[in-house]
């Protein structure tokens, strides 16, 4: 039966996570997959989620079925946090799903089943798992240009040059906020422009939204997909709150569709739904729970929010110092771009022969593509991190 296997090709950046626990240094460091870290290196449960479980615990009577749209409370409170208050809810729809990654494919069936044909447009580059999520529910994907590696910066002219050309009909994937892998973002006068092209080229708008909160604040990342919501008749969104609620392996994500009308709406969620049924049926309810618990009482709220700013804050500080850390090593600008991203992470620009030195001679742990976690970052370690990254550079 399975005589005729070839092992499967290792995703990168997971593979990462086993190289990394079987190295014996002491002193390696871990810029690999993107999970928060604070400063001991430790990726805790936020008090506000871990009271919520408390809660969940003492008064949780039944573990029976919720449904395939899983917890409705959680998908209203998520719906309000990304689109905001104002946004027009009866268009509106939300089903929980296992994480963002849940999300994304969800999404895909839905486009699968709505425009069969179409073709999904990614940023160079993506989060690489966007690309076979995104075939594997059977869609073409193809890219349009997006980071300058030279700069740091966005090619916006490019990007909007080559989104000109995209058949009417296609989707557009945006990345909401801090994009994976480069941390180099749009302003919100080029979320204009870009919705503008996509309303006049009839492309649907796709936004994923993996790290809200954890750029320019809550309301801030999210402000890009809201200035697309208050144009376009129709979107899709997939959220994430593995990283925002540092909830990972409890799997809380979810995909949300805006629709010309809610009987519109309600047609695309249950085909939205009745994917789900056929993929894994419902979503575990966990981590989804505590999340809503959260979302839903005004002092757990605002102490996640607290929390997660003291997160927000503390990478922005670790960019800085590393900047200066590799201006002063370098004796350039070259890297002064990792000051100006948002985001857990940034490109650096090193080849992956460089990638791979920084790993076998100084315990450097990245993604080939010089992706870093900037939450990963050894406090009070950074000169001699800039130290290590700067002696591979010839
Ligand atoms: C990452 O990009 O490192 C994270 O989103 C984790 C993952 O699943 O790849």
């Amino acid at each position: 039966m399975f005589e005729k296997l070839q092992p499967a090709p290792a995703d990168k950046i997971l593979a990462l996570i086993g190289l990394f626990r079987a190295d014996p240094r002491k002193d390696k460091v871990d810029l690999g997959v993107g999970v928060y870290k604070d400063g001991n290196g430790g990726t805790p449960v936020m008090r506000a989620v871990r009271e919520a479980e408390q809660r969940l615990y003492k008064e949780q009577s039944t573990k029976t079925y919720l449904g395939l749209a899983g917890d409705t409370g959680f998908n209203a409170a998520m719906a309000k946090l990304v689109f905001g208050d104002s946004a027009d809810a009866s268009r509106i729809r939300a089903a929980q799903a296992p994480g963002g990654s849940g999300a994304l494919r969800l999404v895909a069936e839905l486009l699968k089943r709505s425009r069969p044909d179409a073709t999904v447009w990614v940023s160079d580059p993506t989060w690489p798992n966007h690309i076979p999520m995104m075939r594997g529910a059977g869609l073409q994907v193809k890219e349009y240009p997006y980071f300058d590696a030279a700069t740091g910066g966005v090619r916006f002219d490019d990007m909007l040059a080559a989104l000109k050309q995209v058949p009417a009909g296609d989707v557009v994937l945006l990345h909401g906020c801090c994009h994976n892998p480069t941390g180099a973002n749009l302003a919100a006068a080029q979320w204009q422009a870009v919705t503008e092209l996509l309303l006049e080229r009839q492309l649907l708008p796709f936004v994923d939204l993996a790290y809200q909160g954890f750029g320019e604040g809550l309301d801030a990342d999210a402000e890009g997909l809201r200035i697309v919501a208050a144009k376009a008749p129709e979107m899709v969104v997939a959220a994430s709150c593995s990283k925002n609620f540092a909830v990972y392996r409890d799997r809380v994500g979810a995909a949300m569709i805006v629709a010309k009308d809610g009987a519109q709406a309600d047609i695309a969620l249950s085909n939205m739904l009745s994917a789900a049924r056929s993929i894994y049926s419902m979503p575990p309810d966990h981590g989804a729970a505590a999340v809503r618990i959260v979302l839903e009482d005004d002092a757990l709220r605002a102490d996640w929010q607290v929390e997660l700013e003291e997160m927000r804050t503390r990478m922005l500080r670790l960019r800085v110092e590393l900047a200066d850390a590799l201006r002063l090593q370098s004796n350039s600008n070259r890297f002064d771009f990792v000051a100006h991203h948002r985001g857990m992470f940034s490109r650096l620009g090193l080849t992956p022969q460089q990638v791979e030195r920084l790993r076998v001679e100084h315990g450097i742990y990245m993604v080939d593509d010089s992706r870093i976690n900037v939450a990963g970052l050894p406090e009070g370690k950074i000169t001699e991190l800039a130290k290590a990254i700067v002696s591979v550079l010839d």
